[in-house]
């Protein structure tokens, strides 16, 4: 649960108590809020309304961006005679309080927010859904689909690997959903957004007066996953002594909370993702080796878009499907030059790019059907060029590949000197129909 407390006005304690055992973070700032809604999206909200005569224009745009939060509006009473106030809490609150603070009042609403956030939850994540979610009927997303649901049948640790928006936090989800611990919690962490003064306590807890501030003891993250998984995204991106702090929980299972003594045993699957090849991340020295090899245990490598052209049209449908029906109703969907350049875009942000670019598409579409320009792809699909370009790099892989298997060389050897890993060389003969010389001769 998230509060967003910009003017401290000396009601926290009074909020604090009636989200006792709601694992309560509070922002002092919208830019703070927002570094924790990135680093944990909150289900259930509190928004402290500044005073009259203070802006409210940031807010608001935080609220709007921050739209699946609950939000429970706390304000001072004469705060609801000034209209932006009233209209903020009209459009992005579910209920509101004012001062003074009815402690057990809110706690009502606090708990019911949070059942309708379970609630919500249930409806929109059933068993498995991920899982489905992950659209795509190319040999490398099926293929991924069968490593996933292998994968999710183990209770080892899972490290993804892959270039950035080609869908890791949606295959980690994929795992969680169709493993045994599908019931228990889904808790995704940023690492690379906590800063490094406060990695140690939000991973791991803290204590009764671990530091100045610290008035009472809280759980961490990783306990807050108990009997569920927790993705540790960007992982490359956490401080070596917390990599070490990391292997510990990893070997014993247990956690020790800041300033505590005790080891708390926690039940939590660990599923790390990163955008960075942690193997060279190695080589560098910023990741530490032991711990790579203990969450490489599965890994899962989610391959860029680029590499799995035939999913892009399937795709840009779903996504307009999800979208634009209910903010373009009179946009009907792609015309064929639109379907044209999609498919010869190169997609260096991959699926986010994507989403992006459709839905920016559906908001600017002037007319029925999606063109290129809408896709700010006008170029190309005015001829030829970029197909052929394509086909031309697509011939070329072929051939390095076949080279190097055909001249009796080992998919190891092939992979190093082609400079990709085993995985992707396996993913590339899988779609260029290739074998190996010495699989071929058996019947
Ligand atoms: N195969 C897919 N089917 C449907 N949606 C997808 C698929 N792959 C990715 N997406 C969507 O694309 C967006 C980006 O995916 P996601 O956040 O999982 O990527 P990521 O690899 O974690 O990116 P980053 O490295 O930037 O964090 C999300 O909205 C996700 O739902
Ligand atoms: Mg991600």
């Amino acid at each position: 649960m998230l509060c967003i407390d910009t003017e401290g006005r000396g009601i926290g304690a009074d909020i604090a108590a009636a989200a006792e055992g709601f694992a309560l973070r509070v922002a002092v700032s919208i830019e703070h809020a927002g570094q924790l809604a990135h680093v944990r999206p909150p289900a259930v909200g509190v928004v402290v309304l500044p005073g009259p005569g203070t802006g409210t224009a940031a807010l608001e745009r935080f609220l709007s961006e921050h739209a699946t939060i609950r939000w429970v509006a706390v304000c001072a009473p004469e705060a609801l005679q000034h209209g932006p106030c009233r209209q903020l809490v009209h459009d992005h609150c579910i209920d509101y309080h004012t001062l003074p603070l009815d402690r057990q009042r809110l706690r009502h609403t606090l708990g019911h927010a949070l059942g309708l956030a379970a609630l919500g939850e249930g409806q929109a994540v059933p068993h498995g859904s991920h899982a489905m979610r992950l659209t795509g009927d190319s040999a490398p997303i099926v293929g991924l689909r069968q490593r996933i649901a292998k994968v999710a049948a183990a209770d080892a640790p899972v490290l993804i690997w892959g270039e950035s928006g080609t869908g890791k936090e949606l295959v980690a989800r994929a795992v969680h959903d169709c493993s045994a611990r599908a019931r228990g919690p889904f808790v995704p962490i940023n690492c690379g957004a906590i800063p490094a003064s406060l990695v140690q306590s939000e991973l791991f807890g803290h204590e009764k007066g671990a530091f100045t501030g610290a008035a009472r003891a809280r759980p961490g993250l990783i306990e807050s996953a108990a009997g569920g998984t927790v993705l540790l995204d960007e992982i490359g991106d956490l401080p070596l002594e917390m990599q070490a702090n990391l292997l510990r929980f990893l070997q014993e299972k247990t956690i020790h909370r800041l300033g505590g003594t005790r080891a708390v045993p926690v039940d939590v699957r660990v599923v790390a993702a990163s955008h960075v090849n942690l193997q060279q991340a190695v080589a560098r020295g910023s990741f530490r080796e032991d711990l790579f090899y203990r969450l490489n245990v599965l890994a899962l490598e989610v391959p860029p878009l680029r590499e799995r052209r035939d999913d892009v049209v399937a795709l840009a449908q779903l996504f307009f499907r999800e979208y634009a029906a209910e903010r373009a109703p009179h946009v009907r969907g792609f015309s064929s030059r639109a379907l044209a350049a999609l498919r010869a875009h190169d997609w260096p942000g991959n699926v986010r790019e994507l989403l992006n670019r459709v839905r920016r598409a559906a908001v600017m579409a002037e007319h029925r059907l999606i063109g290129p320009a809408d896709l700010d792809l006008a170029g190309k699909a005015d001829g030829e060029p970029p197909l052929a370009l394509h086909g031309a790099r697509v011939q070329a892989e072929r051939h390095a590949i076949e080279a190097g298997l055909h001249a009796g060389k080992s998919v190891t050897r092939v992979a190093r000197e082609l400079g990709v890993s085993r995985m992707t060389l396996y993913r590339l003969m899988a779609k260029h129909s290739i074998v190996t010389p010495a699989r071929r001769r058996t019947p």
